[in-house]
């Protein structure tokens, strides 16, 4: 099991206070927090070997690019990718989806179908939309439940010979639902089409094992789990990334320029354009590694204890409606108190020093089926604790008191 008050100590920014609080910090589905080895990571790069990477012969800049190689593969162990060249490094998983989608507009012609959950993030949603608008494919949606469930009868049903690519994410970032993504995959692979997992809120949860999955993209961001922002993950099986094209043009995706005719580098530098966030990669990297030498076996068993705990707790509190009751979910706690703005219960529990999101969590047609306005969102991560909880349960009594 975890010693999570030893674990408390490698986050420097868990002492600090708020307002004159102790910091209570649930809003981990947002970013999570760094650990000390990942800050000494970032300042030992800018102190002792900044430079830039694949472009010079001088020692800094190979001591650079062997990190910044070692950061990839790390990535590609922890996803179990069947080569290096399968991870392409991107600014974070808005990025990477756009790579695919933005890919994809020479795939698709009029009349396809491309199938999203109802459960998504804006990032998965709104790239989709922009490719059907260039080219004329239609937008299917497999639609929700009250628990903020799948259901998965509809997608069968969406199912088709016209079907290109379905998309949707492994956990929902507003509700913490885990969806069934193996039955996903394996639907749409008998009828042929591509599948694409946002993996961003499951990767501090879950290590997803890309082969097992045979799942076709899979994208995450450093910054959930315990690395930088500005930097993430793009898995693609090599088939595919070889049939898709580059996605912007610049140094370093190239093989040969000439004024006549320009040859693209192969995988994974084809994807790379540009000097890209160097240290971000490395400090990736390190992140990995810290959340491996925690476990995440044993991540999963804590998070589901706080989940529990912070689930009866919270419901005992008379007016409280959880949103996201489906059995299969991770520590996101997504809630409204009676009729009350989750803005101002978010604003009072801030000023007690706890942490939380509140509005739509840029899943707009999750809050449009429960038609409410938002959520206040407490999501705990391995370094929380019960006694935080009970803060944060405190701090709601307090704001519902205020605002009734
Ligand atoms: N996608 C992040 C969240 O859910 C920003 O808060």
């Amino acid at each position: 099991m975890l010693d999570v008050q030893k674990i408390r100590e490698d986050f420097p920014i868990l002492t600090r206070e708020v307002h004159g609080k102790p910091l209570v910090y649930f809003d981990n589905a947002a970013t999570s927090q760094t650990p000390q080895v990942v800050i000494d990571a970032i300042v030992d790069y800018y102190s002792n070997y900044n430079a830039n990477i694949h472009r010079g012969v001088h020692t800094l800049s190979q001591e650079a690019t062997d990190a910044y190689e070692m950061a990839r593969k790390k990535v590609q162990k922890h996803f179990n990718a069947t080569h290096t060249h399968e991870i392409i490094l991107t600014s974070g998983t808005t990025h990477s989806i756009n790579i695919i989608a933005t890919g994809f507009t020479s795939l698709l012609s009029e009349g396809d179908e491309i199938i999203v959950s109802a459960l998504e993030h804006h990032s998965n949603i709104v790239p989709w939309q922009m490719l059907c608008e260039r080219t004329g494919a239609i937008l299917k949606v497999i639609p929700m439940n009250e628990d903020g469930e799948l259901v998965m009868d509809v997608y069968d049903q969406l199912l088709s010979n016209r079907t290109k690519l379905v998309f949707t994410n492994h956990i929902s970032n507003a509700l913490g639902t885990i969806n069934p993504i193996e039955e996903i995959i394996e639907k749409a692979h008998s009828v042929g089409a591509a599948v694409l997992i946002d993996g961003a809120q499951a990767c501090p949860h879950v290590k997803p094992d890309v082969q097992a999955l045979d799942v076709d993209f899979y994208v995450a961001s450093a910054h959930k789990l315990c690395g930088p922002t500005g930097v993430g993950m793009l898995y693609g099986k090599e088939e595919w990334l070889n049939k898709l094209p580059p996605y912007q043009g610049g140094g370093e995706m190239i093989e040969q320029v000439t004024f006549e005719k320009t040859t693209y580098a192969g995988l994974p530098h084809k994807f790379e354009a540009g000097t890209p966030n160097i240290c971000g990669g490395i400090a990736f990297g390190v992140a990995i590694d810290y959340m491996n030498s925690i476990g995440f076996d044993n991540i999963a068993a804590y998070e589901n204890e706080l989940l529990e705990y912070g689930t009866q707790k919270l419901l005992e509190i008379e007016g409280l409606k959880i949103y996201g009751t489906s059995k299969n979910k991770t520590s996101v706690i997504s809630f409204n108190l009676n009729d009350i703005h989750p803005y101002d219960v978010g604003t009072i529990v801030d000023k007690l020093g706890i942490a939380v999101r509140t509005g739509h969590h840029c899943a707009q047609p999750i809050m449009d089926f429960y038609k409410i306005p938002g959520t206040v969102r407490a999501s705990f991560s391995f370094y929380n604790t019960k006694e935080e909880i009970d803060a944060l349960v405190e701090a709601v009594k307090k704001a519902k008191m205020m605002l009734s």
